[in-house]
């Protein structure tokens, strides 16, 4: 990790320049140097995890309809890669991605690649790069649709993360040290996730700030606020009453300088962009 200011997390990979959530974005946000990697994740038809950020498939695939009503099987047939069509503005960002200018073409012909920037991504592929990546980097995990399926999807994550030893079953939850730390916008998925991961920090993500926790105070044994920048703008205290309430402050989504600088100055611990690459210049350089 790099030096002593906010960690830069590489929000659905370096999903700026390429399609979110995909293994190429992953792959992209660790070779730029991110401390942590934020994930969505779904459950699919038949119980499997994958990483998607939306509750419907048209945006980022050539698919239809609600994730939830496909199976792995079924998803795994459609490119979730194509949609990708927004090119970042310069030829060097391109040439960093290693994109060809019509991305609709593969950038190689080759198998493994087209899987890596077009195939859905599992989240039990994304947990195996992270742990073979061999570098201390976090992963930020976070649970979609809390409501349906009565906490499956909580139970889901915490057994494959078992699985891959990313548990360790006696720890109280150390935000400094730990692997892996949990989120949701829901309480009550928060509240599942530390019944059943209980080493785990979590974040509480916001996207207004309930009066309950203006004061800085987190449910379920959060340790750490989660406000978009937005929040934030509007009540720039609350940073203050996270930290004085011995909590951590994680903000999203960061990618311009106005805003980078505005959550620095507010001191925020960690801060989840889709530009991990300019959001490391820009803290190297201040
Ligand atoms: O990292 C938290 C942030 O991703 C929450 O918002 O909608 O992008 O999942 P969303
Ligand atoms: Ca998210």
């Amino acid at each position: 990790m790099h030096s002593d200011g906010p960690l830069v997390v590489a929000h659905r990979g370096s999903s700026y320049l390429l399609a979110e959530h995909t293994l190429a974005a992953y792959e992209k946000a660790l070779a730029e140097g991110a401390d942590g990697l934020e994930c969505d994740v779904r459950l699919t038809r038949d119980g499997h995890l994958v990483c998607v950020h939306d509750r419907r498939l048209e945006r980022t695939s050539d698919g239809r309809g609600p994730v939830s009503e496909r199976s792995l099987e079924d998803l795994n047939s459609l490119d979730f890669g194509a949609w990708k069509v927004d090119l970042p503005e310069s030829a060097d960002d391109l040439v960093a991605a290693g994109r060809d200018l019509d991305y609709r073409r593969p950038v190689v012909d080759d198998d493994k690649v087209r899987d890596a920037q077009r195939r859905v991504l599992t989240f039990d592929r994304l947990l195996e790069l992270f742990v073979d990546s061999g570098r201390k980097v976090q992963l930020y995990v976070e649970t979609k649709h809390p409501t349906r399926w009565g906490g499956l999807v909580e139970q889901r994550v915490v057994a494959s993360l078992r699985r891959f030893g990313l548990l360790d079953e006696v720890r109280t939850p150390d935000v400094e040290t730990s692997r892996v730390v949990v989120m949701s916008f829901s309480p009550m998925a928060v509240r599942r996730l530390r019944e059943l991961a209980p080493s785990l920090p979590a974040v509480m993500l916001f996207d207004g700030i309930p009066r309950l926790y203006r004061e800085g105070t987190l449910p379920f044994g959060a340790t750490i606020a989660g406000p978009g920048v937005h929040v934030l703008r509007s009540r720039p205290r609350f940073a203050e009453r996270i930290h004085a309430a011995g909590n951590k402050l994680y903000v999203w989504t960061v990618d311009e300088p106005a805003d980078i600088e505005f959550v620095t100055s507010l001191g925020a611990d960690m801060i989840a962009t889709n530009r991990p690459a300019r959001l490391l210049d820009h803290l190297q350089r201040t």
